[in-house]
């Protein structure tokens, strides 16, 4: 309901403009401190009100990550394991061959404006773990995936992406390796945000899949697989014989996907409400860079 929501919208405002803020990397944007964590406002809106009024599906899958930690990736692999039997059995294209992984698996950040397909179950989010909508933590059925990765690879990924791909002044990269390392970066402080999640895959690991994007790369087989069962669709004996395990690492390769039209030249354009080129998303897909 339209009224209600710019209402929502209204009182989100102004609890936004009462929180600490301190500039960011992005010249043009501050950071805010909310319930522990710094955050861009436009992604804090609709942290807000999914804290609110999200209500999970039974089977819906989260995908949370900090930044530049290998969201894109993650989100292409687990979209592509879950729709495998429609792709493969050639009822349907894989739709990320016309779509980037954003504009398929959307942030929960965004839902509110956005919506969401409700034959997926993947979402999307950066915030830390105890700022999830309660609903999604308690929801007994729901289940996460996190990723990290190694903290100087975010540094610099992020860094390039900042520079290069948002259309603002930053800071330089000095200035930006102080503000990371006492913890100011969007989603940040990066270790709470790694604690957090760990600490709640230890106790509920059911429901919480761990992941390091290292471990990924170095064999994103075994992992892909470990994905799939997690999310309680295995691959048959039958689909390993016929490499389709395989085929899906090759088609999420940082190669592949890169080199896919939409990701070279389009913008994200449903999901993310800054505009960015697609192949902001995709730099060099390396570790230790
Ligand atoms: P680099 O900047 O180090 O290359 P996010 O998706 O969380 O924004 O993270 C972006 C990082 O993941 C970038 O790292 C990007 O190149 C890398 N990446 C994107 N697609 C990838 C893929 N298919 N395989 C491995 N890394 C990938």
């Amino acid at each position: 309901n339209l009224e209600e929501l710019s209402k929502a919208l209204i009182e989100c405002q102004q609890i936004i403009s009462d929180l600490p803020k301190e500039t960011s990397w992005l010249l043009s944007q501050n950071l805010h401190k909310y319930q522990d964590f710094w955050c861009y406002p436009n992604f804090l809106e609709g942290i807000i009100l999914a804290q609110k009024y999200f209500i999970p599906q039974p089977t819906d899958i989260i995908i949370c990550t900090l930044p530049k930690s290998g969201t894109t990736w993650l989100k292409a692999l687990c979209f592509t394991i879950f729709r495998r039997s429609q792709h493969s059995g050639g009822s349907s294209i894989n739709p990320l061959l016309t779509n980037m992984p954003h504009d398929i698996v959307p942030f929960i950040e965004f839902l509110y404006c956005k919506g969401r397909d409700s034959q997926n179950p993947l979402l999307s989010t950066h915030v830390p773990y105890a700022s999830l909508p309660e609903s999604i933590v308690k929801c007994s059925t729901c289940k996460i995936i996190y990723m990290c990765r190694d903290p100087k690879d975010v540094f610099v990924s992020l860094w390039h992406f900042n520079n290069k791909s948002l259309d603002t002044d930053v800071l330089s990269w000095e200035e930006a390796f102080d503000k990371f390392c006492t913890g100011l970066s969007a989603g940040g402080p990066f270790w709470d945000n790694i604690l957090g999640y760990w600490k709640a895959s230890l106790e509920n690991p059911e429901k919480i899949l761990f992941l390091k994007y290292e471990d990924l790369q170095n064999d994103t087989l075994f992992y892909v697989k470990r994905i799939a069962e997690f999310m309680g669709c295995p691959f048959s004996v039958e689909e390993e014989r016929q490499g389709i395990v395989q085929n899906i690492v090759n088609f999420c390769s940082f190669e592949s996907l890169s080199n896919l039209e939409v990701n070279k030249r389009n913008k994200v354009g449903n999901e993310i409400p800054f505009k960015v080129e697609n192949n902001a998303f995709f730099r060099k897909g390396k570790i230790g860079d």
